[in-house]
C-alpha cells in the first residue's frame, strides 16, 4: 500500500476542493494510503469522476455557506463515525484591479475561501475533540508575495488562511489537534493557469522559479499527506511553501 508508516490507513479525512486540482490530487492519494476520503466540492460531476477513480464517499456542498460546511461535518462524522483529518483546499481566484471590486465579490471570495476554512475548522475540531486529529489549511504564496496582478482580495484570504492555521495551533493543540497550512506557488491546475495562456504560462515559472517549472498538484498533495500524517506528529503551526523554491530571496 502506498503511504506505509504515514498512519492514514483507516484514518477518516474530509478533503475540500476534491472535484479539481490539489484536493482532487490530494483525495487519491489519501485513499491510496488507505484513509475513508469524504470528497467535498461544489462541483458534483466533478466528484463523480473521483469516486469512479478512488475508493471514496462524496459530498456536494457550496462551502461558502457557514451552515453548509457544518452540515458537511456532521454528514462525513456520521459516515465513519469519527474524522481524524481535515484537509481544506477549495477555493476561487477572481483577479480584479482594486477600483473593480466591488463587495459583492469581496464577500464572495472571503465566504468561499476563508470563512469556509474557518467553519470547517470549527466542525472539525469538535467532532476531533474526543481523539484528537490534524488539520491542513490551503493557503498562497499570494499570503507572502502580493499575488498575482490584481488579486487583492484572494491574497488577503490566503493571508487569513495562515493567520487561522497558526491562531487553531495554539488553541487547538492541548486538544490534540495538530494545524499546519501549505503554500503553494504556481501550480499546473485550473486555478493556476487562470489568466496566462501557453506559451507565456510556461515560460514564466521556468523565468523566475528556482527549479524552473511551475509545481504538479500531486506535488502538494504530497506535502499535505505528510503534514497530515504520523511522520508529522510533532509539527503544528507551520506553514509549508511547495514552490519550487519561488520565495527564496
Ligand atoms: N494552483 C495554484 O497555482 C495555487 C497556488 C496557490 C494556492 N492554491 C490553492 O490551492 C487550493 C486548490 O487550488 P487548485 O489550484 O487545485 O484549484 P482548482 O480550481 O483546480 O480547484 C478548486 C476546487 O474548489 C472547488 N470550489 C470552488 N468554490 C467552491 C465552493 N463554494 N464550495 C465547494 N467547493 C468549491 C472547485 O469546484 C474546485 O474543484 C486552493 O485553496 C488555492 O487557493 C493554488
Amino acid at each position: 500500500m502506498a503511504g506505509e508508516g504515514l498512519g492514514l490507513a483507516g484514518r477518516a479525512a474530509i478533503v475540500t476542493g476534491a472535484a479539481s486540482g490539489i484536493g482532487r490530487a490530494t483525495a487519491l492519494l489519501l485513499a491510496e494510503a488507505g484513509a475513508l476520503v469524504v470528497a467535498v466540492d461544489v462541483e458534483a460531476r466533478g466528484l463523480a469522476a473521483l469516486s469512479g477513480e478512488a475508493p471514496c464517499a462524496t459530498i456536494a456542498a457550496d462551502l461558502s455557506d457557514a451552515p453548509a460546511c457544518a452540515r458537511v461535518v456532521g454528514e462525513a462524522g456520521a459516515l465513519h463515525g469519527r474524522i481524524d483529518v481535515l484537509v481544506n483546499a477549495a477555493a476561487i481566484l477572481r483577479r480584479v484591479a482594486i477600483a473593480d471590486m466591488d463587495d459583492a465579490l469581496w464577500h464572495r471570495l472571503m465566504d468561499v475561501n476563508l470563512r469556509s476554512q474557518f467553519a470547517l475548522c470549527r466542525a472539525a475540531a469538535t467532532a476531533m475533540r474526543p481523539h484528537g486529529g490534524r488539520i491542513v489549511n490551503t493557503s498562497s504564496t499570494a499570503a507572502f508575495n502580493g499575488g498575482a496582478k490584481n488579486s487583492s482580495a484572494y491574497a488577503i484570504t490566503k493571508g487569513g488562511s495562515v493567520a487561522l492555521t497558526r491562531v487553531l495551533a495554539r488553541e487547538l493543540g492541548p486538544r490534540g489537534i495538530a494545524v499546519n497550512g501549505v503554500c503553494p506557488g504556481g501550480i499546473d491546475t485550473p486555478m493556476g493557469r487562470q489568466g496566462l495562456p501557453e506559451p507565456e504560462w510556461s515560460r514564466h515559472y521556468e523565468t523566475n522559479v528556482p527549479l524552473r517549472r511551475a509545481g504538479q498538484p500531486e506535488e502538494v498533495a504530497r506535502a499535505i499527506l505528510f503534514l497530515a500524517s504520523d511522520w508529522a506528529a510533532g509539527i503544528s503551526g507551520h506553514v509549508l511553501d511547495v514552490e519550487g523554491g519561488l520565495m527564496l530571496r
